[in-house]
């Protein structure tokens, strides 16, 4: 029986490194492990053996066996380890293009000034409550002017120098003032939005007019409320652009979708008061129209003016941005010029 088993155990030996699969190995260990495996035929035979040789016998097979199953062990991770390294082989990626690359020159972006203070009036928007939309920069009269108490035969049409379409009909947006109407449409009161984009007029360029240039427009309608609402809430808002209190001034201002309208001025931040080139050297700012929304404009947005009444400004963006930054000729903030752009990167 002891050559017996050293026979299997030879042929064991000499087999085991021909397996080379998991499954394969599988098979393999119930060939000699299994029931019907040869190690256990063999066991089948001790019981014609006397005592003493059982336990001889018995002592030395459990050492083959533990041998043997220490090798399938061993050998287990071997085939593992290759089939990992062949998949990892498989699946090798050259890289070596990584060692060639070179400065392109290309460097880190950021957003022009125009856009980080339109982010950050609506943050502060927001913060307030109010809701922001959006509206189209192609108009028809209605929305630009008829809707807004601006019949066509109102000199206020002639106001603002008007890009018209040729068909007579469109024109590109003057003032963000369509956003009222287009607000009122879509809104319940009481509510209040604001919303902001470029708007056009056919202007003579000089270092603070541009034909297309930004404003942002808000409207609150409720019940009761009144000018010192809107003035109070005009002055915290610009605090807290410029993070600091502004000396304002209010003017009478006329505007046919508001009344009474009014006129919004700050110190000029750039001169201090002085004048320079962007105050056009009077010391004050124009920084919005505002005013108590115009019945008739309640009126064309569905409200009933007798059960509810609000404000409306209008804010320039692109002259809060030079405040802002320090940028004494609007021309720049359209100009593409990246050596300008490239300053406030780090803002
Ligand atoms: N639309 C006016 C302008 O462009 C500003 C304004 C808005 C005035 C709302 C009053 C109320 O100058």
């Amino acid at each position: 029986m002891l050559q017996k088993l050293n026979e299997v155990k030879t042929e064991f030996d000499s087999l085991i490194d021909s397996v080379s699969a998991m499954p394969d190995m599988a098979q393999f260990k119930a060939d000699y492990f299994g029931k019907k495996g040869k190690l256990n035929a063999l066991m089948g035979g001790m019981r014609d053996l006397s005592v003493e040789d059982k336990k001889s016998f018995g002592a030395k097979a459990n050492e083959v066996k533990q041998d043997m199953l220490s090798a399938i062990d061993k050998r287990s991770q071997v085939i593992e380890l290759e089939a990992i390294n062949s998949k990892l082989e498989k699946n090798r990626q050259d890289i070596s293009w990584t060692e060639k690359i070179t400065d392109r020159g290309q460097q880190a972006a950021g957003l022009h000034p125009l856009t980080k203070v339109t982010r950050e009036l609506e943050d502060i928007f927001l913060s307030m409550g109010f809701d922001i939309l959006d509206g189209p920069h192609i108009e028809n009269e209605y929305y630009n002017f008829e809707a807004l108490n601006i019949p066509e035969s109102h000199p206020a049409r002639d106001m603002q120098d008007t890009f018209w379409f040729k068909d007579k009909k469109h024109l590109l947006r003057t003032h963000t003032s369509n956003l009222q109407i287009h607000g009122m449409e879509v809104k319940k009161p009481p509510f209040k939005f604001v919303g902001s984009g470029k708007v056009f007029r056919c202007e003579t360029l000089d270092a603070s007019h541009e034909a297309a240039f930004h404003q942002l427009e808000g409207m609150m309608v409720g019940h009761d409320i009144a000018v010192p609402h809107m003035i109070h809430f005009l002055r915290t808002l610009l605090s807290e652009i410029f993070k600091s209190e502004l000396k304002v001034r209010l003017r009478p201002g006329f505007f046919p979708f508001v009344e009474p309208g009014f006129e919004l001025d700050y110190e000029c931040l750039l001169c201090g008061g002085k004048g320079c080139s962007v105050c056009k050297q009077v010391g004050w700012v124009e920084a919005l129209g505002c005013g108590m929304v115009h019945p008739s404009v309640l009126r064309s947005g569905g409200i009933d003016p007798n059960e509810f009444n609000g404000f409306a400004f209008g804010l320039g963006i692109d002259r809060l941005t030079m405040m802002r930054y320090h940028i004494d000729d609007v021309r720049h903030l359209h100009s593409g010029n990246l050596q300008f752009s490239e300053q406030f990167r780090a803002y």
